[in-house]
């Protein structure tokens, strides 16, 4: 057992599925799967465009599921009424634009502050925990305990951009940076998780940060599924997590 939990995305399950427009393969049967082989927690965006994950699957998941699902979501009206009819364990605000890939950056808490604060308000009274999805910068941490959220989550991806483009210099700096940010979030009393682009060989050097206590992955998972298996690709992910954990202690 480790105190870092792992929280598996199976975004991209649906994007397979929606290629073809049927019903396989399963974001349910893979959360399923997940849950027997070892994840703490399963992750799902629905975006507004329902690129991937689509309100039934939320629906199928709150009720399939017996880890804590992660609802990942735009702060907009229509997501915050269906988080409130779900009631997910967690809700994590992104930022979103219609036109990206996959969310670029992290959400803009500092100068949306009394906008976010009356958002999550009714969302944390519903009992979701809230995490706010941010770059590792000082005044988005801040920002986002002021508001009231409960825990930040620190974008790796231009951590992991780096270290594909073999930017080592880059990449270190950025280690830096959310090393510092990881400790600075957790001296304010926010939980702080971390996650985007992760990879078996970028996670050990996040997952041995001490403050960090939970890990989102998706994309390179459900690559890896292809080739290994879901079940062996997390196994693999989580033995990465608790060597950098032991190494750490
Ligand atoms: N955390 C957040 C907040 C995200 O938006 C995403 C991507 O949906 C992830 C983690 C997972 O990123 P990846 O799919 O690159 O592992």
């Amino acid at each position: 057992m480790t105190d870092l939990r792992l929280g598996v995305n199976i975004d991209h399950v649906a994007t397979v599925r929606n290629a073809r427009g049927g019903d396989t393969p399963s974001p349910v049967r893979a959360a399923k799967l997940a849950e027997e082989a070892g994840a703490d927690g399963i992750t799902a965006h629905l975006r507004e465009d329902r690129r991937h994950i689509s309100d039934a699957d939320i629906e199928a998941l709150m009720a399939a599921l017996k880890l804590p699902l992660n609802f990942e979501m735009a702060a907009t009206e229509e997501m915050q009424a269906i988080a409130l009819r779900h009631r997910p364990h967690a809700v994590c605000i992104v930022p979103e634009k219609r036109e990206e890939r996959t969310t670029e950056g992290g959400l803009e808490v500092a100068r949306d502050e009394n906008r976010l604060a009356h958002f999550i308000a009714p969302l944390r009274e519903a009992g979701c925990r809230v995490s706010i999805f941010i770059a590792a910068e000082p005044a988005q941490i801040d920002a986002a305990a002021r508001i009231g959220a409960q825990v930040v989550e620190l974008h790796t991806g231009a951590y992991c951009d780096a270290h594909a483009a073999g930017d080592v210099a880059t990449r270190d700096a950025e280690l830096a940076r959310i090393t510092e940010m990881a400790a600075h979030a957790h001296d304010l009393g926010l939980e702080v998780h971390a996650g985007h682009g992760l990879t078996y060989d970028t996670v050990g050097p996040i997952a041995g940060l001490p403050e960090i206590r939970e890990l989102n992955i998706g994309h390179f998972l459900i690559g890896e599924a292809i080739f290994r298996g879901l079940s062996p690709a997390i196994a693999e992910m989580r033995r990465r997590m608790e060597a950098a954990r032991r190494v750490m202690r």
